[in-house]
């Protein structure tokens, strides 16, 4: 039995068991993913007890990612841009790897519900300079785009990003989101705010032209205020629980030699699970 999980806190509520035990038994794979609920303080230990491959691989989420990369022995180009690893995969010879598959999860996103999207082919803009809104940076940046506007609460912070990936990224206080906005081809939630119980963000999506497509990385809910908002504008929008599927499928392969089955709608499942 392959055996493969999620690790962060909290994790009782993941998508990601539904989705890769959804697949396994589609695949016919003799394999199961859990959640490992684990304390901030207990990561790294948890992290280098698995060694040797008896586990095949962990995905990642809040508040490890960044830890994650640093526990690796190799860490891919990808990773490194994004200076976060959604991805450990643990190889026989005790070598621990890390990469970083929420880039493309949120290309693929794009690609599935809104066909058509060129990446490089318009200004992207961000809204964020956290972790989620780094790889959103980073993932446009490999896929072409010239002009990425990083809108952040803190200035600084999205000042920190431009200075990492280089003068194709901009910083942008929330006063200028306006300005920001102007031109693009998307805009991507990547903050907290409308997490449900957060505060929700007010900003001028008016200010995106109407052909622009609205991302939210944020899944609970499904449809964020700030989704909603863009909707209501007539914005054609993308959302975070594709973004999850996206970044799931490269992992699932990562973990199971296999690309995942197709036969099954883990969109559903999930959005079932949801409520
Ligand atoms: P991540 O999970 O992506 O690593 P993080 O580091 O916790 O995220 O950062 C959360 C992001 O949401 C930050 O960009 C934060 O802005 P600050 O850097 O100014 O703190 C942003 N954020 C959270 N709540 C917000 C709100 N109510 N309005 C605007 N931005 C908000």
């Amino acid at each position: 039995t392959r055996v493969a999980g999620v690790v962060g806190q909290p994790i009782a509520h993941s998508m990601s068991p539904i989705l890769h035990n959804a697949w396994l038994a589609a695949a016919g794979i003799d394999g199961v993913y859990a959640p490992f609920a684990v304390r901030p303080e207990a990561f790294e230990t948890f992290v280098r007890g698995l060694r040797g491959g008896s586990v095949a691989g962990l995905n990642v989420t809040v508040p490890f990612k960044t830890m994650a990369l640093s526990l690796a022995d190799e860490v891919s180009d990808r990773a490194r841009l994004a200076q976060a690893a959604n991805v450990l995969v643990f190889r026989a010879d005790g070598a621990i790897l890390a990469d970083n598959t929420d880039g493309l999860g949120l290309l693929a996103a794009f690609a599935v519900q809104a066909p058509g999207f060129e990446p490089a082919a318009a200004p992207v803009a961000i809204l964020g300079a956290g972790g989620g809104a780094r790889g959103a940076a980073a993932a446009f940046l490999s896929a072409g785009a010239t002009d990425i506007r990083v809108i952040n609460r803190t200035v600084a912070r999205a000042e920190e990003i431009a200075a990492d990936l280089g003068p194709t990224v901009r910083a942008y206080g929330l006063d200028q989101a306006g300005l920001a906005f102007a031109g693009v081809g998307a805009l991507i939630n990547a903050t907290s705010a409308g997490l449900s119980g957060t505060g929700s963000l007010d900003l001028p999506i008016a200010a995106t032209p109407e052909t622009a497509v609205v991302m939210d990385m944020v899944y609970k809910p499904l449809l964020t205020p700030f989704l909603a908002q863009a909707q209501a504008l007539g914005r054609h929008t993308v959302d975070g629980l594709e973004m999850l599927i996206g970044q799931a499928i490269p992992a699932f392969h990562a973990f199971f030699g296999q690309t995942p089955p197709t036969s099954v709608d883990v969109r559903t499942l999930a959005k079932q699970a949801l409520g």
